[in-house]
């Protein structure tokens, strides 16, 4: 197959399969984003993990619990659907460590209350639902059918969340102010988990030509704000951004500035918290280096008996 039969193939609809011929660019470009979503999972686990033994109870304990390990999960789904690529875990492990590949921004922010779990759990997630429900239909079938298996334990993730800012939001004055902390430091962080604007986005013009992005960052955006905007009114919440208004020429909503130059600063790893998130999984995979090794030489006996 050549790259018009390819494209043909992308535009008729049909899923790129690992033993299918692919352009060099198309598999690059997608073992980047793959990776660095299952970066994304993996380092996502830090700030919640955080507040696992200061859970405010033994039900908020157990499902934050229950959160954490799903997201490790999501990263398991996504590594092994970005080895279907034929690169190792082994190298996408080492290349987060060298710097060489991202992952989400948001992850580069404190959580500094028991609010915050609330904001992530709703705002972040939520986010990510938006993003993942149009990646289900992403043109590579292993990420594709991982989308699928992810989002049905995404909403989980989303209204436990939701469920802790809006007890939150109707307790205590201090419990209230807590929850209003939590949503000013995480709202513009979560809206940057979209990626630059559509004219300043260098991977959007091929990740749609290939139908790995359905949807652009600013339209996925768009439609995370519409939707959230009102969840935070029903529970007495303000959103930190003086400009929001509903406009019903666009039917959508308008909404403020972003500060670009901070978003590049955290992507290009000078956010508050990058360095402690890199050095805390460089500390865990060593730490880890006995399992793997335990686990090689347990598939090595295994193989041996067998023969
Ligand atoms: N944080 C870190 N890097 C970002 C970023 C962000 N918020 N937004 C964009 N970037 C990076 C891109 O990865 C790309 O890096 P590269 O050139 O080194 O590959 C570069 O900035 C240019 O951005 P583009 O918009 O041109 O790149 P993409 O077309 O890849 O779009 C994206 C960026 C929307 C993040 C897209 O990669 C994507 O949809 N990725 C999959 C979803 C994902 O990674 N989500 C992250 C959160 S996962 C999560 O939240 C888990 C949940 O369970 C908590």
């Amino acid at each position: 197959m050549n790259e018009i039969k390819f494209q043909e193939r992308i535009d008729a609809e049909k899923k790129i399969e690992p033993k299918d011929w692919m352009p060099d660019a198309y598999r690059k470009h997608l073992i980047r984003q793959i990776s660095q979503h299952a970066h994304s999972e993996i380092i996502g686990m830090q700030p919640e993990g955080n507040w696992i033994t200061r859970a405010p109870s033994l039900r908020a304990k157990m499902i934050l619990l229950a959160k954490v390990q799903d997201e490790a999960g999501h990263g398991l789904y996504l590594y092994s659907a970005c080895e279907t690529l034929g690169i190792s875990r082994e190298e996408l492990v080492q290349q987060l460590h060298d710097g060489k590949a991202k992952y989400s921004s948001i992850f580069n922010y404190p959580t500094l209350s028991w609010a915050d779990m609330g904001a992530v759990g709703w705002l972040v997630d939520g986010a990510a639902i938006v993003n993942q429900v149009s990646l289900q239909r992403t043109s590579y079938g292993p990420y594709s059918r991982g989308m699928v298996k992810i989002c049905k334990e995404e909403s989980f993730h989303q209204r436990q969340g939701y469920e802790i800012m809006a007890e939150m939001a109707k307790g205590t004055l201090e419990q209230k102010a807590m929850a209003q902390d939590a949503l000013n430091r995480f709202w513009w962080p979560s809206i940057m988990m979209f990626g630059p604007q559509d004219s300043d986005s260098p991977r959007t013009g091929n990740a749609m030509k290939w139908k790995i992005k359905r949807q652009t960052n600013d339209d996925l955006r768009q439609d995370f704000i519409n939707k959230t905007v009102g969840q935070a009114e029903l529970i007495g919440l303000t959103i930190p951004d003086p400009d929001l208004k509903w406009n019903a020429e666009r039917g959508h909503y308008d909404f403020g500035e972003m500060d670009w130059d901070e978003f590049w600063s955290v992507v290009n790893g000078n956010g508050p918290c990058n360095k402690q998130r890199l050095a805390h999984h460089k500390k865990a995979h060593d730490e880890g280096q006995w399992v793997r090794d335990a686990a090689k030489a347990y598939a090595k006996k295994q193989e041996l008996v067998a023969n």
